[in-house]
Protein backbone atom coordinates (compact mmCIF):
# COMPACT_ATOMS: atom_id res chain seq x y z
CA UNK A 1 0.00 0.00 0.00
CA UNK A 2 1.47 3.80 -0.46
CA UNK A 3 2.23 6.05 2.04
CA UNK A 4 -1.08 7.71 1.29
CA UNK A 5 -3.00 4.99 0.92
CA UNK A 6 -1.63 3.83 4.32
CA UNK A 7 -2.62 7.31 5.74
CA UNK A 8 -6.31 7.47 3.96
CA UNK A 9 -7.03 4.00 6.05
CA UNK A 10 -6.71 5.06 9.44
CA UNK A 11 -6.16 8.59 10.99
CA UNK A 12 -2.57 7.45 12.49
CA UNK A 13 0.23 9.76 12.15
CA UNK A 14 2.26 9.49 8.96
CA UNK A 15 5.79 7.33 9.25
CA UNK A 16 7.00 10.31 6.75
CA UNK A 17 6.03 14.04 6.17
CA UNK A 18 8.41 13.97 3.27
CA UNK A 19 7.31 10.65 1.24
CA UNK A 20 3.15 12.08 1.08
CA UNK A 21 3.22 14.22 -1.56
CA UNK A 22 5.68 16.27 -3.90
CA UNK A 23 4.52 19.38 -2.73
CA UNK A 24 3.15 20.11 1.01
CA UNK A 25 0.56 22.74 0.72
CA UNK A 26 1.95 26.00 3.67
CA UNK A 27 -1.93 27.28 4.49
CA UNK A 28 -2.62 30.42 6.34
CA UNK A 29 -6.56 30.10 7.21
CA UNK A 30 -8.16 33.35 8.55
CA UNK A 31 -11.63 32.56 8.84
CA UNK A 32 -12.19 28.79 10.23
CA UNK A 33 -14.94 28.67 7.56
CA UNK A 34 -12.43 27.99 4.93
CA UNK A 35 -10.57 25.28 6.48
CA UNK A 36 -12.50 22.46 5.54
CA UNK A 37 -13.02 23.57 1.76
CA UNK A 38 -9.95 24.36 1.31
CA UNK A 39 -8.87 21.20 2.62
CA UNK A 40 -11.10 19.20 0.41
CA UNK A 41 -9.95 21.33 -2.67
CA UNK A 42 -6.55 20.22 -1.94
CA UNK A 43 -7.66 16.48 -1.84
CA UNK A 44 -9.41 16.69 -5.02
CA UNK A 45 -6.43 17.61 -6.68
CA UNK A 46 -4.38 14.65 -5.52
CA UNK A 47 -3.24 16.45 -2.49
CA UNK A 48 -4.74 15.36 0.64
CA UNK A 49 -1.88 16.81 2.97
CA UNK A 50 -2.25 20.08 4.62
CA UNK A 51 0.18 22.21 6.86
CA UNK A 52 -1.92 24.61 8.47
CA UNK A 53 0.63 27.17 10.11
CA UNK A 54 0.12 28.55 13.69
CA UNK A 55 -0.26 32.22 12.85
CA UNK A 56 -3.67 33.25 12.94
CA UNK A 57 -5.96 32.62 16.04
CA UNK A 58 -8.27 30.95 13.20
CA UNK A 59 -5.38 27.88 12.84
CA UNK A 60 -6.31 25.42 15.90
CA UNK A 61 -9.76 25.69 15.27
CA UNK A 62 -9.12 25.15 11.41
CA UNK A 63 -6.82 21.91 12.41
CA UNK A 64 -9.87 20.35 14.38
CA UNK A 65 -12.36 21.18 11.86
CA UNK A 66 -9.98 19.58 9.44
CA UNK A 67 -9.23 16.88 11.25
CA UNK A 68 -12.87 15.64 12.69
CA UNK A 69 -14.53 16.52 8.99
CA UNK A 70 -11.61 15.46 6.48
CA UNK A 71 -10.08 12.31 7.79
CA UNK A 72 -8.99 11.59 4.13
CA UNK A 73 -6.41 14.61 4.56
CA UNK A 74 -3.40 14.26 6.49
CA UNK A 75 -3.40 17.70 8.51
CA UNK A 76 -0.60 18.92 9.97
CA UNK A 77 0.58 22.24 12.50
CA UNK A 78 3.28 24.22 10.78
CA UNK A 79 5.09 27.54 12.03
CA UNK A 80 5.24 25.46 15.30
CA UNK A 81 7.77 27.87 17.58
CA UNK A 82 7.20 26.54 21.15
CA UNK A 83 6.34 23.00 22.87
CA UNK A 84 3.16 24.57 23.75
CA UNK A 85 2.05 25.51 20.38
CA UNK A 86 2.99 21.78 19.58
CA UNK A 87 1.18 19.82 22.51
CA UNK A 88 -2.42 22.52 21.16
CA UNK A 89 -1.71 21.39 18.15
CA UNK A 90 -1.37 18.27 18.77
CA UNK A 91 -4.75 18.01 20.85
CA UNK A 92 -6.20 19.85 18.04
CA UNK A 93 -5.50 16.70 16.05
CA UNK A 94 -2.51 17.49 13.87
CA UNK A 95 -0.43 14.45 12.96
CA UNK A 96 2.52 15.71 12.16
CA UNK A 97 4.39 18.77 13.22
CA UNK A 98 6.75 21.47 11.14
CA UNK A 99 8.51 24.55 13.09
CA UNK A 100 10.81 27.31 10.70
CA UNK A 101 13.92 27.21 12.86
CA UNK A 102 14.34 25.06 16.45
CA UNK A 103 16.00 25.90 19.72
CA UNK A 104 17.10 22.87 21.80
CA UNK A 105 14.34 22.99 24.13
CA UNK A 106 11.76 22.99 20.95
CA UNK A 107 14.06 20.14 19.76
CA UNK A 108 13.97 18.15 22.56
CA UNK A 109 10.50 18.48 22.97
CA UNK A 110 9.75 17.40 19.58
CA UNK A 111 12.00 13.87 19.48
CA UNK A 112 9.56 12.87 22.41
CA UNK A 113 6.21 12.83 20.40
CA UNK A 114 4.81 10.39 18.83
CA UNK A 115 4.14 12.40 15.24
CA UNK A 116 6.28 12.90 12.17
CA UNK A 117 8.58 16.27 12.90
CA UNK A 118 10.66 18.35 10.49
CA UNK A 119 12.34 20.80 12.79
CA UNK A 120 13.41 23.96 10.67
CA UNK A 121 17.27 24.65 9.72
CA UNK A 122 19.26 26.96 7.62
CA UNK A 123 22.11 25.99 8.24
CA UNK A 124 25.15 23.21 8.62
CA UNK A 125 25.55 23.44 12.40
CA UNK A 126 21.54 23.40 12.36
CA UNK A 127 21.05 20.48 10.95
CA UNK A 128 24.01 19.31 13.10
CA UNK A 129 22.15 20.25 16.24
CA UNK A 130 18.97 18.67 14.57
CA UNK A 131 20.25 15.25 14.00
CA UNK A 132 21.70 15.17 17.38
CA UNK A 133 18.18 15.30 18.41
CA UNK A 134 17.08 12.46 16.52
CA UNK A 135 16.10 14.42 13.18
CA UNK A 136 17.42 12.76 10.04
CA UNK A 137 14.24 14.85 8.19
CA UNK A 138 14.19 18.64 8.67
CA UNK A 139 12.86 21.43 6.76
CA UNK A 140 14.97 23.76 4.86
CA UNK A 141 13.60 27.62 5.69
CA UNK A 142 14.18 30.28 4.09
CA UNK A 143 15.13 28.16 0.96
CA UNK A 144 15.37 30.96 -1.78
CA UNK A 145 16.53 34.16 0.61
CA UNK A 146 19.22 31.61 2.23
CA UNK A 147 20.37 30.82 -1.42
CA UNK A 148 18.26 28.42 -3.19
CA UNK A 149 19.70 25.28 -4.85
CA UNK A 150 23.14 26.17 -4.24
CA UNK A 151 23.31 26.70 -1.11
CA UNK A 152 21.15 23.33 -0.17
CA UNK A 153 23.14 21.33 -3.01
CA UNK A 154 26.29 22.77 -0.73
CA UNK A 155 24.76 21.85 2.65
CA UNK A 156 23.40 18.49 1.59
CA UNK A 157 26.89 17.35 0.23
CA UNK A 158 27.89 17.11 3.67
CA UNK A 159 25.06 15.82 5.44
CA UNK A 160 24.20 12.47 2.57
CA UNK A 161 21.83 10.81 5.24
CA UNK A 162 19.54 13.50 5.86
CA UNK A 163 16.44 14.38 3.99
CA UNK A 164 15.06 17.68 3.46
CA UNK A 165 12.24 19.87 2.71
CA UNK A 166 13.26 23.29 1.55
CA UNK A 167 10.24 26.05 2.27
CA UNK A 168 10.42 29.42 1.39
CA UNK A 169 9.78 31.77 -1.53
CA UNK A 170 9.82 28.47 -3.69
CA UNK A 171 6.76 28.70 -6.65
CA UNK A 172 5.33 26.48 -8.99
CA UNK A 173 7.69 27.49 -11.82
CA UNK A 174 11.19 26.63 -9.15
CA UNK A 175 9.80 23.11 -7.55
CA UNK A 176 10.76 21.06 -9.83
CA UNK A 177 14.74 22.85 -9.38
CA UNK A 178 14.70 21.67 -5.60
CA UNK A 179 13.04 18.28 -6.25
CA UNK A 180 15.46 17.12 -8.83
CA UNK A 181 18.10 16.93 -5.95
CA UNK A 182 18.63 14.15 -4.41
CA UNK A 183 18.31 15.04 -0.86
CA UNK A 184 14.70 16.59 -1.23
CA UNK A 185 12.13 14.70 -0.94
CA UNK A 186 9.36 17.43 -1.21
CA UNK A 187 9.21 20.96 -1.25
CA UNK A 188 6.71 23.29 0.81
CA UNK A 189 4.59 26.03 -0.33
CA UNK A 190 2.08 28.34 -0.21
CA UNK A 191 0.97 29.22 -3.63
CA UNK A 192 -1.65 26.46 -3.82
CA UNK A 193 -3.64 28.52 -1.43
CA UNK A 194 -3.51 31.99 -2.91
CA UNK A 195 -4.97 34.41 -0.32
CA UNK A 196 -7.52 35.67 -3.19
CA UNK A 197 -8.18 32.27 -4.37
CA UNK A 198 -9.59 31.47 -0.59
CA UNK A 199 -11.10 34.69 0.28
CA UNK A 200 -13.09 33.86 -3.09
CA UNK A 201 -13.88 30.68 -2.08
CA UNK A 202 -12.52 29.44 -5.37
CA UNK A 203 -11.72 26.32 -4.86
CA UNK A 204 -11.83 24.83 -8.43
CA UNK A 205 -8.57 26.77 -8.67
CA UNK A 206 -7.33 25.57 -5.81
CA UNK A 207 -8.23 22.36 -7.04
CA UNK A 208 -6.68 23.02 -10.28
CA UNK A 209 -3.02 24.41 -8.30
CA UNK A 210 -2.52 21.17 -6.68
CA UNK A 211 -3.20 19.16 -9.60
CA UNK A 212 -0.71 20.44 -11.18
CA UNK A 213 1.99 19.69 -8.24
CA UNK A 214 1.37 15.86 -8.27
CA UNK A 215 3.30 15.07 -11.18
CA UNK A 216 6.58 17.42 -10.39
CA UNK A 217 8.07 14.56 -8.10
CA UNK A 218 10.68 13.53 -10.88
C1 LIG B 1 6.57 28.44 5.53
O1 LIG B 1 6.02 28.68 6.57
O2 LIG B 1 7.06 27.35 5.27
C2 LIG B 1 6.73 29.53 4.54
O3 LIG B 1 6.21 30.72 5.03
C3 LIG B 1 6.12 29.23 3.24
O4 LIG B 1 6.79 30.03 2.37
P1 LIG B 1 6.10 30.63 1.06
O5 LIG B 1 4.89 31.40 1.55
O6 LIG B 1 7.15 31.52 0.47
O7 LIG B 1 5.72 29.47 0.19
Amino acid sequence: MSVLADQQAGAAAPGSVLDLVPVVPVVVVDDVAAAVPLARALAAGGVPVVELTLRTPAALDAIRAIATEVPEVVIGAGTVTTPGQADAALAAGARFLVSPGATAGLLAHLAALAVPCLPGTATVSEVLAAREAGFTEVKHFPAEASGGTAYLKAVGSVLPDVRFCPTGGIVASTAGEYLALPHVACVGGSWLTPKDAVAAADWARITALAAATVALRP
